[in-house]
């Protein structure tokens, strides 16, 4: 979901940072708006490092600097393109203009233009904060339907002990999670997910398997659950607990998979398989452990079918989705999968990093299509599912 945290000027904008990287952990496409008096609290250049996007500030200011960005009707555009309005740290003279419609700068014309979910967590002086007319304030944007996630008790900045310390970054965060609605715009579609790695018995207590985690087929499977999709999710063994609301359908092996598959593919609108397939089985599993000779050992495997190029063959008017999991020539490689298997996009990712790929929670991947690439870059596994669903209805919406 696309969030744009607005900062406010406070000496609580430091938080506004772990904000950012909290909530991008969470899934959250982070789009940072800051206030003059923020700038002279936290650098923009922090933000735009954290989020690898631009920050914008204030709205006629001709010399922002390196990596901020003004223009008169750029609020408009962040209005739109948002579906959640966080304000954090919202200070005493913010909430009066959002409950007064003042709009003379970035944040407040941004708010004013903005149509969709609002959440505000103040941070102030306790005196600003028991104020009647902050408390007038708050209670005209709780009526506006806007979620106040109140500040803490303690000491704060000014000395004072009282109300007034922003609510912690984790609970701000876990609040926003739970309470932001997105997009119902999988709502008729039935997903069906392939995730985590398969297990190839060696004899019964050893196997073949895979680094793959699940963690990218699970985030994709909550992303589609929350924005209205019925999904299968067929899962490889994994350390995960499916999202709520989904089927899940356990397998061990890739031939489970396969048949898994295809007993759920008429029901299916949309196929991905983001599973790491093990392209070959044990030719006979022994039925007894195998015992130590002190001599070499040779397994022969076999080949197991291509799922994906299986459901390529049926698909009919299904849009299926595979992954390419590559440690070199990706785009190629990429792109030959996509002609290969009948996919309609293929979601390639470089696996030999240590910081995305398998069994991290960050990846980097570009998405291969018919009519061209679209390189996503590094984000963690959650937000990158967002946006993989983004790009499945535009690509669908285009070939029909
Ligand atoms: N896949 C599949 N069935 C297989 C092997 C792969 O459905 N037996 C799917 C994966 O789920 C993924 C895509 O095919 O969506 C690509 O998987 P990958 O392992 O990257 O490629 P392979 O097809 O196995 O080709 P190679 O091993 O030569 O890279």
């Amino acid at each position: 979901m696309n969030l744009i945290l607005g900062v406010g000027g406070g000496i609580a904008a430091y938080k506004a940072a772990e904000l950012a990287r909290l909530l991008q952990d969470r899934g959250f496409a982070v789009n940072v708006v800051m206030t003059a008096s923020a700038r002279e609290f936290v650098q923009p250049l922090t933000f735009a490092a954290l989020t690898g996007r631009k920050v914008m500030t204030d709205l006629f200011d001709q010399s922002s600097p390196e990596g901020t960005l003004s223009s008169s009707v750029e609020h408009i555009g962040v209005a739109q393109e948002n579906e959640v309005l966080l304000v954090a740290p919202a200070t005493a003279g913010l909430i009066a203009k959002f409950a007064h419609g003042l709009a003379d700068d970035f944040l407040s014309t941004t708010y004013l233009a903005f149509t969709g979910q609002v959440f505000i967590a103040p941070a102030m002086n306790t005196n600003m904060w028991n104020h009647p007319a902050t408390r007038a304030n708050l209670q005209i944007l709780r009526d506006r339907g806007h979620v106040i996630l109140d500040p803490e008790a303690g000491r704060l900045a000014c000395g004072t002990i009282g109300p007034g310390r922003l609510a912690e970054p984790r609970y701000i965060t876990d609040q926003v999670a739970l309470l932001a609605r997105p997009a119902q715009d999988f709502v008729g579609d039935t997903v069906l997910i392939t995730a985590g790695p398969t297990r190839e018995a060696i004899d019964p207590v050893r196997y073949i398997s895979n680094r793959s985690s699940g963690k990218m087929g699970y985030a994709l499977a909550e992303a589609a659950q929350r924005r209205g999709a019925r999904v299968v999710l067929v899962s490889g063994p994994v350390q995960l607990t499916a999202p709520a609301g989904v089927a899940l359908v356990k397998v061990t092996t890739a031939q489970e998979m396969h048949s898994a598959v295809l007993q759920h593919l008429a029901e299916s609108t949309i196929i991905i398989k983001s599973a790491a397939v093990a392209d070959y089985r044990v030719a006979s599993a022994a039925a007894q452990k195998l015992k130590k000779t002190g001599e070499p050992v040779t397994l022969t495997l076999e080949p197991n079918a291509d799922i994906l190029a299986d459901v390529g063959r049926r698909k009919e008017h299904r849009f299926v989705v595979g992954f390419a999991a590559e440690t070199e020539n990706l785009l190629e490689y990429g792109r030959q999968k996509l002609a290969s298997k009948r996919a309609d996009m293929i979601v390639a990712n470089l696996v030999n990093s240590s910081v995305t790929g398998f069994d991290t929670d960050l990846n980097d991947v570009t998405l291969i299509t018919g009519t061209g690439d679209i390189a996503l870059g590094q984000a963690s596994k959650r937000e990158l599912a967002g946006r993989i669903l983004d790009y499945i209805l535009r690509q669908r919406a285009g070939k029909s």
